[in-house]
């Protein structure tokens, strides 16, 4: 069962209105949960009895947070942004959402906090080596939800994670305004959502590969049915996979993980 949703704390609410005319349909609605499993699942299950789209759930804490390829993803309480949109967007459109999505956080962040952030591919966003905030795209008949998480102030993390990951107060030394980096994240993606719905992938593409700027050009790996693979990460295409020269050919990657050597 979900708890229910509570009022919307004043440091989003505030950021939110003050945004309004940049967000599109984005967080018309928005529903808070102090403390929750996943925003993704309770925004999937709106989804699925036919949530409107740009109905956004936030939560301070999940207990259940999940990440890219069935990770999860440390959510302590108030240290973050953990956000979950309902997107309905035609087949197309979601293709490049993911990537657009990475581009759209970093965007957000720079202009909430000035703070410039990288991409890897897809869409996870770093700064000096460290993990910084994450996407999680998951797609069902008729919806995309998007799942964002940030982390804005320093936390305790397990062991394992907290070498490689950082927030955007201990990048920058000083507090941060939890609501307005989410209110600048939700109007860079509702910009970078017209783009696409207007047919402008060029333009999310060549905004990711300035973002992704610093790892372009280096070698990675990957396993693809059970055999490790090697070769220089170039560029991504119109589709978002990754173009990997090997020796003298080159292949796309469309999914799964790739690891920075
Ligand atoms: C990644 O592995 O990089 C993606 C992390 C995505 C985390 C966010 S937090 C809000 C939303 N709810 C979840 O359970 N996951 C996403």
């Amino acid at each position: 069962m979900t708890a229910a949703a509570g009022a919307l704390p004043e440091e989003f609410a505030s950021a939110l209105v003050l945004a309004r005319d940049r967000l599109d349909v984005l967080g018309h609605r928005v529903l808070w949960y102090p403390d929750i499993g996943s925003t993704n699942d309770v925004a999937g299950a709106l989804a699925d009895q036919g949530g409107d789209e740009g109905l956004l759930v936030i939560a301070d804490r999940q207990t259940a947070g999940r990440g890219r390829l069935g990770r999860s993803w440390a959510s302590p309480p108030g240290a973050g942004i953990y956000a979950s949109v309902i997107l309905r967007p035609d087949a197309p459109v979601a293709m490049l959402l993911t990537i657009a999505a990475g581009v759209a956080v970093s965007e957000g962040i720079a202009a909430a906090a000035g703070l410039t952030v990288h991409v890897k591919w897809p869409n996870d966003v770093h700064v000096g080596g460290r993990k910084l905030a994450g996407i999680l795209a998951e797609g069902a008949v008729g919806h995309v939800i998007l799942g964002i998480g940030i982390n804005v102030r320093p936390a305790v993390y397990p062991a394992d994670l907290a070498a490689r990951v950082t927030s955007i107060e201990a990048e920058l030394g000083r507090p941060v305004d939890r609501g307005l980096v989410l209110a600048e994240c939700l109007a860079a993606l509702a910009s970078r959502y017209r783009d696409l719905r207007n047919g402008d992938r060029r333009g999310v593409v060549d905004a990711w590969r300035q973002r992704a700027a610093p790892m372009l050009g280096r070698r990675v790996e990957w396993e693809s049915a059970g055999t490790r693979h090697t070769g220089r990460a170039e560029n991504i295409d119109e589709d978002g996979a990754l173009i990997v020269t090997v020796g003298s050919g080159s292949l796309r990657i469309r999914s799964g993980e790739v690891r920075w050597l």
